[in-house]
């Protein structure tokens, strides 16, 4: 890919309103972010319908919606085919394949179809030095303002991590709904990264221990519980 070409992609970024479209899906026509206010929402993309790693994500995806539900998190796919292809091939997984011990398994949620690839390029999913006929596997996790909160992006021969995605929604409303940062690998009821204290006093306070509940291990790095139940009943909404 040259300099030119790479200037032609739209790349949105954290913290960009999520680029509107409207489109047709598996499930009808969506108005998109609008039509999402008020629900977190991951956006993604897979490479093409009717091959085997989108299939094992999106029985995986599929399987695991309720999880995402519970969330207040909606799920919408896309790919550069068409509607037929994707009706098809989800039908395909529906009455054919067993895998990993999940079989049966509908897609309820929507599935964009874009054979123009305005939305994808709109999305930077169309990445040439890996593809310029396919979406790469991006994820997109928009809150419910329409702001774009964290993107992953993925190449096409690896599958994604259905539960880092579990845990990137989690993560992102328990630091909105507690004012706090999380640290490496967090999960629900592992301490929180408390903000750095904006005096000196506070943090002096801090470092000897008498803020109640903080533990510090340098100046610019204090901890705290939030009881695991607190923290999940906070993100349910
Ligand atoms: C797959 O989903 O298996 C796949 C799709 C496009 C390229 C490579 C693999």
């Amino acid at each position: 890919m040259d300099n030119n070409e790479a200037a032609a992609i739209a790349m949105p970024r954290i913290g960009d309103k999520a680029p509107a479209f409207k489109a047709v899906t598996t499930q009808g026509e969506i108005d998109f972010p609008k039509q999402y206010q008020g629900h977190w929402v991951i956006l993604f993309s897979h490479p093409a319908d009717f091959t085997p790693v989108c299939t094992s994500e999106f029985m995986t995806f599929a399987t695991m919606e309720k999880q995402f539900e519970e969330l207040n998190c909606k799920l919408v796919g896309l790919s550069v085919d068409g509607l037929y292809s994707h009706i098809a091939w989800l039908r395909t997984i529906k009455e054919k394949i067993e895998y990993k011990g999940m079989k049966d398994v509908e897609v309820k949620f929507p599935l964009i179809e874009d054979i123009t690839m305005e939305v994808a390029k709109k999305y930077g999913m169309i990445q040439p030095g890996e593809s310029s006929t396919k979406a790469v596997r991006a994820v997109f996790v928009i809150d419910p303002k329409g702001v774009i909160r964290a993107m992953i992006y993925y190449p096409l021969s690896m599958g994604r991590n259905f539960d880092e995605l579990i845990r990137v929604v989690q993560a992102l409303k328990a630091a909105d709904e507690f004012g706090v940062a999380t640290p490496a690998d967090w999960r629900p009821g592992d301490d929180v990264i408390v903000p750095t204290a904006g005096s000196c006093g506070v943090a002096k306070d801090r470092m000897d221990g008498k803020e109640q509940g903080v533990t510090c291990h340098d100046w610019f790095f204090c901890t705290k519980k939030i009881d695991k139940e607190k923290v999940l009943q906070a993100i349910k909404k």
